[in-house]
């Protein structure tokens, strides 16, 4: 027999839940319920405060992401599971959430319900903190990674006004509008990395990633994963989810393969495989990928002697000898000495915090006296280690004291064996040594030189030329 006042099953169920519901109510710092298709049912004043909705609007019956932005109640229901412990933002608060879907005997989804655990986090503060944290620092990686992924360096870093390298940016330049691979020769530190940032930022692919891969940098073992990507289960610890190598991370965009002259053989060959046939397949898998990548390649090494040693692939050398651009070292074009120490005495005083320096005529010209095999990084060195140890606004020869004199065109005027030269030789080398230097010393200024030198200017150009000079210097604004 049915007790007074309970009179069917139906009843009790509703009993039931509003009691479930007051308590609810009392319980947490808000709650809310959703129909199955997230329209709220029900949600106690605590929310509707917290949310800052309007007393006098019913909010029963609205879509709940109307009423809570972002709310995830719609995804707890799709997914069938519930999420116990969140935080959640509400406006510029942050709040502990539950959200659980709500299943009828069937165990079929019928709705949701999210519950504030607190409002004030108070209790949970260190584990809100850390997440808070947490958050920050990945949002942080990722920026960092979208930055690395991007060009870095544009036409306009690439410092110099000779001959030379007008002709190197200018072909660079012109690389960038084609979609063809190429390959950048050249002795260490001159500019290969910058070039083949400045290349891929003039190019079309130029808002898709930059992704680069140092064949040098890498064991060998690890190079073709790193190159082509790992299927999940490929060998023992290869992990559960598919890492994808440099050319899938590259697609759409440039691929910079540095020191490509370090590539093993057997490499080699899968590269080439990849270049003729735009397809990559990772490792462990037997599906391969088409990818759509600009190869840019970089090298210090001698490639054709390589190939010619049987050490790289003649194959490949030619796959990716499609633009060949080589990078002058700086002691050929040591008319630039006076721009990069300027733009990288620039930049070495602003990284530390000080006012800029400036390397005098003669500090130049001493500069000029050095081979500089480490190129414009070696430079960059230097510069550094001389603006740290002398406090002084103008670095003149006495701060280079250590470079020893080993120009090719200084060494030569030098008899350095005791070996006797026709004087002709020796009087034309030390002739071209000092041009070179007065050059440099009047920042490639063709009058200010011939005034150094004493002589006049047609003499200079007459000189100029004799010593094959004359198209390293540019015709800089004569100030006089
Ligand atoms: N023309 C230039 N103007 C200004 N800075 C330059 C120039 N060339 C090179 N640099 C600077 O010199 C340093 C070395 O350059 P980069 O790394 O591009 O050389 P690299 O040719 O790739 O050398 P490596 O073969 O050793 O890798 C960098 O700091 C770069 O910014
Ligand atoms: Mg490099």
């Amino acid at each position: 027999m049915a007790r007074p006042g309970l009179t069917n099953d139906a009843d009790v169920r509703s009993l039931a839940s509003n009691a479930l519901l007051r308590l609810f109510d009392s319980l947490y710092e808000g709650a809310v319920v959703v129909d199955r298709a997230g329209r709220i049912t029900w949600i106690n004043d605590k929310y509707k405060a917290l949310i800052g909705w309007n007393g006098a609007d019913p909010v029963e019956g609205r879509m709940v992401e109307e009423v809570i932005p972002n709310s995830r109640l719609r995804h707890v229901m799709e997914s069938g599971r519930a999420e116990l412990l969140d935080v959640f933002a509400i406006g510029s608060r942050q709040v502990v959430v539950s959200r659980i879907p709500l299943q009828d005997e069937s165990g079929a989804v019928i709705g949701g319900l999210g519950v504030i655990l607190y409002d004030r986090v108070q209790a949970l503060k260190p584990i809100v903190s850390k997440f808070q944290h947490l958050q920050a620092d990945l949002a942080s990686a990722r920026r960092e990674l979208a930055e690395t992924r991007q060009a870095k360096y544009r036409f306009s870093q690439m410092v110099g006004l000779s001959a030379r390298l007008r002709e190197v940016k200018e072909q660079a330049r012109r690389a960038a509008e084609r979609d063809a691979t190429v390959l950048l020769l050249g002795e260490t530190g001159t500019g290969k990395e910058l070039m083949a940032h400045a290349i891929h930022g003039a190019s079309r692919r130029a808002d898709k990633p930059l992704v680069g891969l140092n064949a040098a940098a890498i064991p060998e073992t690890l190079l073709e994963s790193e190159l082509f990507g790992v299927e999940p289960g490929a060998y023992t610890g290869a992990g559960a989810k598919p890492r994808p190598g440099k050319f899938q991370l590259a697609d759409g965009g440039t691929l910079f393969l540095d020191e490509v002259g370090d590539m093993p053989l057997m490499l080699q060959a899968k590269l080439l495989r990849v270049l003729q046939e735009g397809e990559v397949e990772p490792i462990g898998s037997n599906r391969l990928r088409s990818i759509d990548v600009r190869v840019i390649a970089a090298t210090s090494r001698d490639l054709k002697a390589m190939v010619d040693a049987g050490s790289f692939r003649a194959d490949l050398y030619y796959r990716l000898n499609v633009l060949p651009i080589r990078l002058p070292p700086l002691r050929e074009r040591l008319v630039d000495l006076p721009v990069l120490c300027e733009a990288l005495l620039e930049q070495i005083t602003e990284k530390a915090g000080e006012p800029v320096k400036s390397v005098s005529a003669a500090g130049l010209a001493r500069l000029a006296t050095y081979h500089w095999p480490g190129n414009v990084r070696e430079l960059g060195n230097i510069l550094q280690l001389a603006a740290a140890r002398h406090d002084v606004r103008v670095l003149g020869p006495e701060h280079f004291d250590d470079l020893p004199v080993t120009a090719p065109v200084a060494a030569s005027a030098v008899a350095t064996n005791g070996e006797v030269r026709a004087l002709r030789d020796v009087v034309a080398a030390a002739e071209k040594a000092e041009i070179v230097k007065a050059l440099a010393a009047a920042h490639g200024v063709k009058l200010n030189a011939a005034k150094l030198l004493n002589i006049s200017r047609a003499q200079l150009y007459e000189k100029l030329a004799t010593h094959g000079l004359l198209s390293e210097t540019p015709d800089r604004k004569e100030a006089v």
